[in-house]
């Protein structure tokens, strides 16, 4: 599978270079936001160390999006403090936007340019060597290259969210923020993404992704915390959170395959990714050992 092979990584080998001194990655203290009467965030609190991947979680409308428009200066929070990568949203903006990338909810891809195109444009604006180049590389690790030369506004809303991540790595920023990330996505599609998540972090990228499905926490994320009703309810490790819960009964119980099980060994058998239905066991074994 492509996205596993690590000559494929070139563009995020290169070590994060606006990097402010020690200190967690994303600090956020008191957050309060609201629009108009709708008091959405009512005093957020949370901490992400570098390179760890955070998942913030929570129903829809709980605010999450709102977050990640705050870290990433697009939106003025009314009270409280954020830092990323140890500059502040409110005064330090612009060493901010240099320090991230940001995936948005919804894919902001330019329909009339090809895939490869938007690639290169995005690296032009960075100012980076060889756009070309870069394009090519995060063409092949996302699985693209044969689309990479057709107009966006023939793909499907799996390619488009691939390439929107794509060009989300361009410039190897040290912070990125991942609004969900796979949703539209096919099983597959989503293992592809998890895995290129992964390797950002384990490459010392800080991730902040926003979900709300509950096996993409467990399966990508080192810390999980709930927004709801204003605030972060439960901030831990998968094990921190399992343990809220009385602990589970040893029952005797036969398992069957889940429907993704059954859905990736099919697909993933005589499609384009023969290994999805290993990867997808990998990481249940992974997350079990939380
Ligand atoms: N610009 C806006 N003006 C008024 N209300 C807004 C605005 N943006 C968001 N809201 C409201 O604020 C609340 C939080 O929205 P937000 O988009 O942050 O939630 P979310 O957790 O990202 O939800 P979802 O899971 O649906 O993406 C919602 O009730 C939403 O309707
Ligand atoms: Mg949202």
């Amino acid at each position: 599978m492509t996205l596993r092979q690590p000559s494929m990584l070139a563009v995020m080998s290169i070590p994060p270079t606006t990097n402010q001194a020690q200190g967690p990655a994303i600090h956020v203290q008191g957050l309060e936001k609201s629009y108009k009467d709708l008091r959405v965030l009512r005093g957020v609190d949370f901490d992400v160390a570098r390179g760890g991947i955070f998942a913030l979680l929570g129903s829809n409308g709980a605010g999450k999006t709102t977050v990640v428009k705050i870290l990433s200066t697009l939106l003025k929070a009314d009270a409280g403090t954020a830092g990323v990568n140890g500059f502040d949203v409110a005064t330090q903006a612009a060493d901010v936007r240099e320090s991230i990338s940001l995936t948005g909810q919804f894919a902001a891809v330019d329909e009339i340019l090809s895939g490869r195109e938007n690639l290169v444009l995005v690296a032009r604006l960075r100012h980076l060597k060889d756009p070309g180049a870069i394009a090519d590389d995060l063409l092949e690790r996302f699985s693209l290259t044969e689309a990479g030369a057709r107009r966006v506004a023939t793909y499907s809303g799996g390619m488009r969210r691939r390439l929107d991540i794509a060009m989300s790595l361009i410039g190897n920023p040290p912070v990125i923020f991942l609004d969900e990330p796979t949703t539209g996505l096919d099983p597959q599609a989503r293992i592809e993404v998890w895995q290129a998540v992964k390797e950002l972090a384990d490459r010392g990228t800080t991730v902040l992704l926003t979900t709300q499905y509950l096996d993409e926490a467990e399966q990508l994320a080192d810390r999980i915390a709930i927004l709801h009703q204003g605030r972060i309810i439960v901030n831990g490790t998968l094990a921190e959170l399992k343990q809220l819960l009385p602990p589970a009964k040893v029952e005797y119980v036969e398992k069957q395959p889940t429907l993704e099980d059954v859905f990736l060994t099919l697909v993933g058998a005589g499609g384009k990714n023969g290994d999805a239905y290993k990867g997808s066991q990998d990481h249940k074994t992974r997350s079990n050992k939380k």
